[in-house]
């Protein structure tokens, strides 16, 4: 915790502990940013006599202070990292044995059921995919051997919610461990955990890192055996994160909170114009009123966040609005400070079956968009001139 002193009884508040939390001055020099351990090994004193640390891919102090800083911004335990957002999911599946079933949400980021479908389903691993958007089609797919239920809210891309009170609920009773991706809001918006969820996952790629330049994934933990099983997939796989993209989140979570603020404020202009320009059919925003889970939205989340999908018609005109871009840039990708903007039947969604894409509304015509955080005047200038030329 904190060492500044703080009031009696007052928890820091998020920006303070995202500064502060795993952050504290170096105590060998007094360095207010933590060192890059760059070291693969530790010299021992002895047979078994160390100082906590003996090999950097079961430990490494910049990654203690990451794990402590991201554990305490998502309300949690621990917070185990990994190499990027995808080994994260990897080691949250590995924590499940042959035979077992995942529940998962249907319309997830497009290589989650790529890992899902193509690679662990050969070891013995069942995973079916409903819309988790209403709880009972949860409860329904359940089965005797349901062990995990997966979800992402907002999902990526069509910006569904689900309700993970209600979620959480079914879990409890049926004992199936309630895992989110909770990428695209950030601790700073949504707080599974306190929700009900067992575990939280994070792609640290994206609005935790918040600046393009590292990739990174997290598990944060609710139990202890949660956090004692992960240090282990850490030491027994050994996808974790190098010491250099530790240090590099750490200084990114640092204006995690300034930062989404700036981010949910364009977004919401953003989905606003899109909602009201005529050459766009459709936009997808749990901000925008006129989305179906808006109330939930205001209810579960602070804030809306900045990740908007939106119909242009046809590919064509996705194409042509696309390479007339000057501010965003046409990226695969999310979260960062710069607009990021991209196509999802061709790019984050590849992957996914022609047919399932139509079934789930993932047309050619669809652009997801994150907003960043330059100028919004400028912003809306380039979309505005990208859309009627
Ligand atoms: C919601 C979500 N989860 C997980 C991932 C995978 O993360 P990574 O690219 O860091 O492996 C992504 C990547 O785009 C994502 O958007």
């Amino acid at each position: 915790m904190l060492l500044i002193a703080m009031k009696k009884n007052r928890r820091p508040g998020f920006a303070t502990r995202a500064i502060h939390d795993g952050q504290e001055p170096d105590p060998l020099t007094g360095a207010v940013n933590v060192p890059i351990y760059l070291t693969s090994t530790y010299v021992q004193q002895g047979i078994g006599e160390n100082k906590g640390y003996e090999y950097s891919r079961v430990s490494s102090p910049t990654r203690a202070r990451l794990e402590q800083n991201l554990a305490s911004l998502e309300g949690g335990i621990a917070a185990p990292v990994f190499g990027s957002g995808m080994a994260a999911i990897n080691a949250v599946v590995s924590m499940l044995k042959s035979g077992d079933h995942v529940v998962c949400g249907n319309d997830l980021y497009g290589g989650t059921p790529r890992r899902f479908n193509q690679v662990l389903s050969g070891f013995g691993l069942e995973f079916s995919y409903v819309d988790t958007s209403d709880a009972d089609n949860i409860e329904r797919a359940l089965r005797k051997n349901t062990r995990m239920v997966y979800v992402e809210t907002p999902t990526n891309p069509l910006m569904q919610l689900s309700d993970l009170a209600a979620i959480s609920k079914v879990c409890r009773r049926k004992k199936a461990e309630l895992v989110v991706d909770n990428t695209f809001m950030s601790p700073y918006f949504q707080q599974p955990l306190a929700l009900g969820a067992d575990m939280v996952i994070h792609s640290t790629t994206k609005f935790l890192n918040g600046h393009s330049d590292g990739l990174g994934g997290v598990v944060v933990c609710s139990r202890p055996e949660q956090a004692e099983k992960l240090a282990f997939l850490q030491k027994a796989a050994g996808a974790i994160l190098s010491p250099f993209e530790c240090w590099l989140l750490l200084r990114g979570v640092k204006t995690l909170a300034a930062r989404m603020e700036v981010h949910d404020s364009n977004g919401r202009v953003v989905a606003e114009f899109l909602a009201n320009h005529r050459k766009v059919s459709k936009v997808f925003y749990p901000g925008l009123p006129h989305h179906p889970h808006h109330e939930l939205a205001k209810r579960q989340m602070s804030g809306f966040g900045s990740m908007i999908t939106f119909e242009t018609g046809s590919l064509k005109n996705a194409n042509k609005m696309l390479k007339k871009l000057r501010v965003c840039s046409l990226a695969e990708s999310l979260g960062g400070v710069e607009t990021l903007i991209s196509h999802p039947a061709t790019m984050t969604h590849a992957s996914v079956p022609e047919d399932y894409r139509a079934k789930l509304g993932i047309t050619d015509g669809l652009v997801r968009i994150s907003v960043g955080v330059e100028d919004i005047e400028d912003l809306i200038a380039d979309l505005e001139m990208a859309l009627l030329s």
